[in-house]
């Protein structure tokens, strides 16, 4: 009898699962009226690829534009809606869309078959073509791919140029990276020998570095791989309807034409070789509003994730001290699953999974996941601390007639705080530090911004070494105020 239950059990979540997403795809079609309903349009793209999608500072802001931000606009006009971007790594784009953080893709993406898999796409609004970029002086030792066999080339992570040269570049080695403005650092720095891109960016990063020389692949490329379009998710036909239209409209008046026009003019004023006599090529400082905005982030994020990880992790530890197993031992299995996988994983994991069931903001994603992190380590530093206290002032203490609690707030805990103290200043100095990974969400803390001043500026190390000193700035002086304020303790207990 019980058998037969769980083989019940067993058999409808193998049905349920195999079927649910083609179920899904079944369910009647409200993409559009969706994004009609909520009046915006949440664009995805990965804003590292002139004249595609790229940040500019426009009037001392920053803005990201380009060809397909122009193509985002009109459909986005077309529907009535207004338009949001979301500035993702390419390689996080599908699954952004796929739980529905973003409603559509433009991102230069190649409709491959592969993809087609997983998404929809919209037909084709502009064909580009396979460059291979170089150091200028091996232009001419290198011509086309076959000259680099066996040499190490850089791929964007889940491009199609990475699939090409997993496929007809088999002896040369791939380093994929996740943004182009990183890989362009490699090629100047001799980490790699050269760089897999689609033939119009490769001309824009060409155009506004002479660091830089590109020349035509020879690769031989599908059908599918040729064209870029905007995906949607699966099931999507009546939004696809719509975008389409939009893209015939653009192809009609030859739009695409104006859009790289226009992105060709802003990628130029942004680098402040607009023709004017007067423009001077730009320092690192004329960035600082980048440094300062990235600043400010990782500040806010810190605080609030050093905040409210304590109180999760008083909480933990009290629960750790408790008599009671059932109370103790969930607590002790969060803080080794915390501390048993990377943060990272657990940045994604709120963004995308539980994002899946209630949408959360970046940031705030960003700063959960840190919190929830924090919360297991500081619950450690905490109860690490109480239990340096001697057992014998316990004792004393309910000899005396204290009760439990008594003894420990004004006896314990006191004396505990000044082993927490320095180590709660630790947790909260890596806490700086390691917080950067929410960059890979999109929140736009300092080493997001770092990235974007990277590929503003068409400088590699000068970005790296002026976010160094911040970080140092932000650090040191924590530990001089912490430092202070221990020494105060220490003084006062005398
Ligand atoms: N067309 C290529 C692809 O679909 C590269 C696109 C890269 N886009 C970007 N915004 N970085 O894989």
């Amino acid at each position: 009898m019980m058998k037969r239950k769980i083989m019940t059990i067993v058999l409808s979540i193998i049905l349920i699962s195999t079927f649910l997403p083609k179920i899904q795809v079944l369910a009647a079609d409200n993409s559009l009226k969706k994004v009609k309903s909520k009046e915006t349009l949440v664009v995805g793209t990965s804003a590292d690829f002139p004249p595609y999608e790229f940040h500019a500072t426009l009037d001392g802001q920053d803005e990201i534009v380009g060809m397909d931000i122009s193509i985002a606009e009109k459909i986005a006009e077309d529907l009535g809606v207004k338009l949001e971007i979301q500035d993702i790594g390419f390689d996080s784009l599908l699954p952004a869309l796929e739980v529905g953080k973003v409603d559509i893709i433009i991102s230069g993406m190649s409709a491959s078959d592969e993809r087609k898999e997983s998404v929809d796409f919209s037909e084709v609004y502009y064909i580009g073509g396979q460059n291979i970029v170089v150091r200028p002086s091996d232009n001419e030792i290198y011509t086309s791919k076959d000259d680099l066999y066996q040499k190490k080339i850089g791929v964007q992570t889940g491009s199609i140029q990475e699939s090409l040269a997993k496929e007809q570049m088999p002896d040369s080695s791939i380093l994929s990276l996740s943004k182009i403005t990183d890989l362009i650092l490699a090629l100047k720095t001799n980490k790699i020998e050269a760089i897999i891109m689609e033939k119009p960016s490769a001309m824009a990063y060409v155009a506004n570095d002479n660091g830089l020389a590109t020349f035509d692949g020879g690769f031989e490329l599908q059908e599918d791989e040729q064209g870029a379009a905007v995906a949607v998710k699966k099931g999507s036909a009546s939004l696809v309807t719509a975008i389409n239209q939009s893209i015939s409209t653009i192809k009609e008046n030859n739009l695409t034409e104006d859009y790289l026009k226009e992105a060709g003019e802003l990628l130029k004023e942004s680098q402040g070789q607009d023709g004017q006599e007067d423009s001077k090529p730009k320092t690192i400082i004329n960035y600082w509003s980048y440094f300062a905005k990235g600043t400010g982030y990782t500040i806010l994020i810190s605080v609030l994730s050093v905040f409210f990880g304590s109180i999760l992790g008083v909480i933990l530890s009290l629960m750790r001290l408790s008599d009671r197993k059932l109370i103790r031992l969930p607590a002790t299995a969060y803080v080794e699953f915390v501390r048993g996988t990377p943060m990272m994983i657990q940045v994604m994991f709120i963004y995308f999974a539980v994002g899946y069931l209630i949408n959360i903001p970046a940031l705030a994603s960003g700063i959960i996941a840190v919190s929830l992190n924090s919360g297991a380590y500081i619950s450690e530093i905490i109860r690490s601390g109480l239990n340096s206290v001697n057992k014998g002032q316990t004792e004393a203490a309910r000899s005396l007639g204290m009760s439990k609690k008594t003894a420990m707030r004004y006896i314990v805990f006191p004396q505990a705080l000044k082993n927490i103290w320095p180590a709660l200043g630790n947790e909260f100095i890596t806490i700086i530090k390691e917080s950067s990974i929410v960059s890979i969400i999109g929140v736009g803390d300092l080493i997001f911004q770092t990235k974007i001043v990277t590929s503003l500026s068409y400088r590699g190390i000068a970005p790296l070494a002026v976010t160094m000193v911040i970080y140092f700035i932000l650090t040191f002086s924590l530990t001089k105020l912490l430092n202070h304020y221990e020494r105060k303790m220490n003084h006062d207990q005398i």
